[in-house]
């Protein structure tokens, strides 16, 4: 392998190899089987790797008790415990509560078994008796993807605060606009709910709607809090925000499209949206259900140069709102068919 390997990424490889055996040998590690005697011969083996936070324990109730009060990155566990509780149900507790990888070690296995121990995302599986190689492999695989897992959801919550931080600044200028942010978010996540759509998009319309006014932090106070009506140069810096958001955003590499939502938020199905007139399917369906929540929101909030409307008024706008020029409809029918019902049927309200 190394002979086709450039200096660098001989490096790189050397890294993530000592990387590896660190992880190795600080895991905490337990074992969970019934017979003794293996639980004992399974824990030295591990620990010739150099490995020294690894414990047994005997049964279901002492694994739980374990982990109630110790830290543990990955459990290899027997299948049959010798009781109504076996591995596989034991380690579906286990996840409920816990972010521990998985090694099955067991001496039996079949195809219904294999199926129902799959159904809780192991890492890995060995069948007894091992060899100590292959459960080296085996914990080395399942401690390094169990590390990658943890960077991912720390690079993730990082950027959830950064989210949260750009709307803070929103609110800071303007609270307004802040709360309707925070309307937009939660209706339009609702929206996605009811049309079933996938937890990861669902996650970042929400994110979208938390900061898709963001390029109004580059608008002038006086125009954002105009009492009355105002000037075409105005509406037109208006008019700018989603192309101003885009721009401030698009170098941040978001796991969601967010600077592309929040550049189409204002875009219609007809084409007479802006900044880029896009229409029909070429809009984001995550842009088309922002648009909905972002008007209903609107039409419901009060603004300084009016009183906040009833929903009944926003409900209507976007059922029967058609462009007086195309005659054609201006948000996505399926997206309001959704809305109408999360209010009508009393599911969601702001
Ligand atoms: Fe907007």
């Amino acid at each position: 392998m190394n002979f086709f390997m450039s200096g660098q990424l001989k490096d790189n490889y050397k890294i993530k190899r000592m990387q590896d055996e660190l992880s190795l040998l600080n895991a905490h590690i337990l074992i969970v089987d019934d017979e003794i005697e293996i639980a004992r011969l399974t824990k030295r083996i591990i620990e010739s790797f150099g490995c020294v936070n690894v414990n047994t324990v005997n049964n279901w109730k002492d694994a739980l008790n374990f982990l109630e009060k110790n830290t543990v990155d990955l459990t290899i566990m027997d299948i049959d415990l010798s009781s109504t509780v076996d591995g596989i149900d034991l380690v579906k507790m286990i996840k409920e509560k816990y972010d521990c990888a998985i090694i099955y070690l067991t001496g039996w296995f079949n195809d219904d078994v294999f199926q129902k121990a799959k159904s809780t995302y192991p890492s890995g599986y060995l069948l007894k008796p091992f060899d100590s190689n292959s459960l080296k492999a085996h914990i080395e695989i399942a401690l390094h993807n169990q590390t990658m897992k943890q960077e991912n959801v720390i690079l993730k919550r990082a950027i959830i605060q950064t989210i949260v931080a750009m709307e803070k600044t929103v609110a800071m200028k303007d609270p307004y606009t802040s709360r309707h942010q925070n309307r937009v978010s939660r209706l339009a996540v609702a929206i996605g709910e009811e049309m079933g759509l996938a937890p990861d998009i669902i996650e970042g319309i929400r994110y979208a709607g938390l900061i898709h006014e963001y390029g109004k932090i580059f608008v002038p106070t006086e125009i954002l809090s105009k009492p009355g009506k105002l000037s075409d140069v105005q509406f037109e810096l208006i008019k700018d925000h989603p192309l101003k958001g885009y721009e401030a955003l698009i170098n941040i590499d978001f796991p969601w499209p967010i600077a592309e939502i929040i550049l189409q938020h204002h875009e219609r199905m007809d084409g007479s949206g802006y900044p880029r007139k896009l229409s029909g399917d070429d809009i984001m369906l995550e842009a088309r259900i922002i648009a909905v929540a972002d008007v209903v929101s609107s039409i419901t909030s009060y603004k300084s140069y009016r009183e906040a409307k009833p929903i009944k008024t926003a409900l209507d706008e976007i059922e029967t709102n058609k462009n007086p020029y195309s005659g054609e409809q201006l948000y996505d029918p399926d997206v309001v068919a959704a809305c109408l019902k999360l209010f009508r049927e009393n599911i969601f309200s702001f």
